[in-house]
């Protein structure tokens, strides 16, 4: 093999989003050099998926730096997490000042903020690129959220938005903000996965054990409703598998054991809400779901003895019922971007990124996982406003609850009724109405803080004077701080 510097980028890692990425960035006409730590993948990819291509093989870290042109860029489409660190180590003693590193793996944010400021502390530049869309994203365009040195972004720009699924001709790819920022943008973006996979089961559940309904019925259902304002990918999918039969001509959705896994990145978004004090119940309720349905032989053993609503059935118009339930969807939906959004918003002020809202809106509108015309709706609401203090302000919205939040409540009692659990569609409420309320309740805790705890509470009319009360007689006068939740 020649080593002369042939190659705009190189990618290290021959999994398959690793060798679509590497197949796309080649129908874009760039070279790209292909390295993995089992090298003889490298031949096996070259001599077979890559045959006929432009794309070029190393042997060695040394070799993939020498192919390629100034400055390098490598990406790393490894596991995340200690492998990212040792290729890291690895490829250092051959890079130059001004050269770039991208990792676009499924990193922890914090990770990435580790490793941008020690390569920044060298003379060079990372990037953490989120990337979502899965194997056929990778392929032929998946969403990128890119962010870390703003430097490096000249240089993969190019690449990242000629790879990238496009909207009405606009990439689906832009920069997302400074260190660390681009793997936690995805990191939310997973969490909305979550969410938004939750509210289809739900959904789901009350069609089948609710309304009775077989498979095929609901998966006219789901056709219906991705030619409205529910029109995604996930409901797409959705109605695809409930027309998927198995070869004994069944469904096969209902052989499969209902228990989720999980890869963490749900989990990481609603620890970083509660880090941030955020109220993201919706994907923190999606990601608890997914914990209880793991419980299967626990719920088995409760199943048989642990009472519920006996003999009760929708008696109703079920067709109307599919309506409103449709409506519970779409709101419980906004809901849960909202709280995505407000995420996005406090983790912005804690780490001092810019982040462009409505261009995450754009990134997340086609490729990835989570992609939906709704995502349009949200780019528009700030575009025209791009200070928006939430997505619930916005007058598109606040019409469209407007308009749902009444069959959201008829389908939550009925739910309640026939005792299926709907945690998302149920939280999403409970965060809808404590939201719009001008006066919680919380006026109670604080009275009860200061009572066992001499905590002391805020006037209402007097804000930033805190006082303590004696409410037995018995505690004394002294407060034990001021402690300001
Ligand atoms: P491999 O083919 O040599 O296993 C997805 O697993 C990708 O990450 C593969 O390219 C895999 O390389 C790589 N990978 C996984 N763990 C790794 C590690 N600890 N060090 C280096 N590469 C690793």
């Amino acid at each position: 093999m020649s080593t002369q510097a042939v190659a705009d980028i190189a990618v290290i890692g021959l999994a398959v989003m690793g060798q679509n990425l590497i197949l796309n960035m080649n129908d874009n006409n760039f070279v790209v050099c292909a390295y993995n730590r089992t090298v003889s993948k490298v031949d096996d990819f070259l001599a077979n998926e890559a045959k006929g291509t432009n794309i070029v093989g190393a042997h060695s870290i040394e070799e993939m730096c020498k192919k390629l042109k100034r400055p390098r860029k490598v990406m790393l489409m490894v596991k995340a997490g200690s492998a990212v660190d040792a290729f890291i180590e690895q490829i250092l003693p051959y890079l130059e000042e001004g050269d770039i590193i991208i990792d676009g793996g499924n990193s922890h944010f914090p990770d990435t903020i580790r490793r941008t400021k020690e390569l920044e502390a060298k003379g060079l530049y990372y990037v953490g690129a989120g990337v979502s869309g899965g194997e056929e994203g990778a392929r032929y365009g998946p969403s990128i959220m890119p962010g870390g040195s703003i430097q490096a972004w000249e240089h993969v720009k190019p690449i990242f938005q000629a790879i990238s699924a496009k909207v009405d001709g606009e990439p689906c790819c832009d920069w997302v903000g400074g260190t660390g920022a681009g793997h936690y943008v995805k990191m939310v973006h997973n969490g909305i996965e979550y969410g938004d996979m939750q509210l289809i089961c739900e959904a789901y559940q009350i069609l089948r054990d609710g309304l009775g309904l077989d498979h095929d019925e609901i998966g006219d259902i789901f056709d219906e409703w991705n030619k409205s304002e529910l029109d995604s990918y996930l409901v797409e999918i959705t109605r695809d598998i409930m027309k998927f039969k198995d070869t004994d001509g069944t469904a096969l959705v209902a052989k499969i054991r209902d228990t989720a896994g999980q890869k963490g990145t749900g989990k990481w978004t609603a620890v970083s809400a509660l880090d941030n004090g955020m109220p993201v119940t919706l994907i923190g309720e999606a990601v608890f779901a997914r914990c209880l349905s793991a419980l299967k032989d626990e719920r088995l053993r409760a199943s048989k003895i642990l009472d519920g609503p006996k003999d009760v059935k929708f008696t109703g118009d079920k067709k109307e019922f599919v309506k409103q339930l449709g409506h519970a969807l779409y709101a419980s939906k906004i809901i849960s971007y909202a709280q995505g959004f407000m995420l996005l918003r406090e983790a912005a002020k804690e780490n001092q990124w810019e982040l462009n809202y409505g261009g995450i809106a754009l990134m997340w509108r086609g490729g990835c996982i989570i992609r939906s015309v709704f995502l349009g709706d949200i780019r528009n609401a700030y575009q025209s406003d791009p200070k928006l203090e939430s997505l619930l302000f916005d007058p598109f919205f606040q019409k469209a609850l407007s308009r749902t939040h009444q069959d959201w409540r008829v389908v939550i009692s009925q739910a309640v009724l026939l005792g299926i659990p709907t945690p998302a569609i149920s939280t999403a409420l409970a965060f809808y109405d404590g939201y719009r309320t001008g006066y919680l309740p919380a006026n109670l805790l604080q009275a009860q803080r200061d009572y066992f705890g001499a905590h002391t509470y805020e006037l209402l009319d007097k804000p930033g004077t805190y006082v303590h009360t004696n409410w037995t007689g018995k505690g004394g006068n002294v407060s034990s701080s001021t402690y300001i939740v």
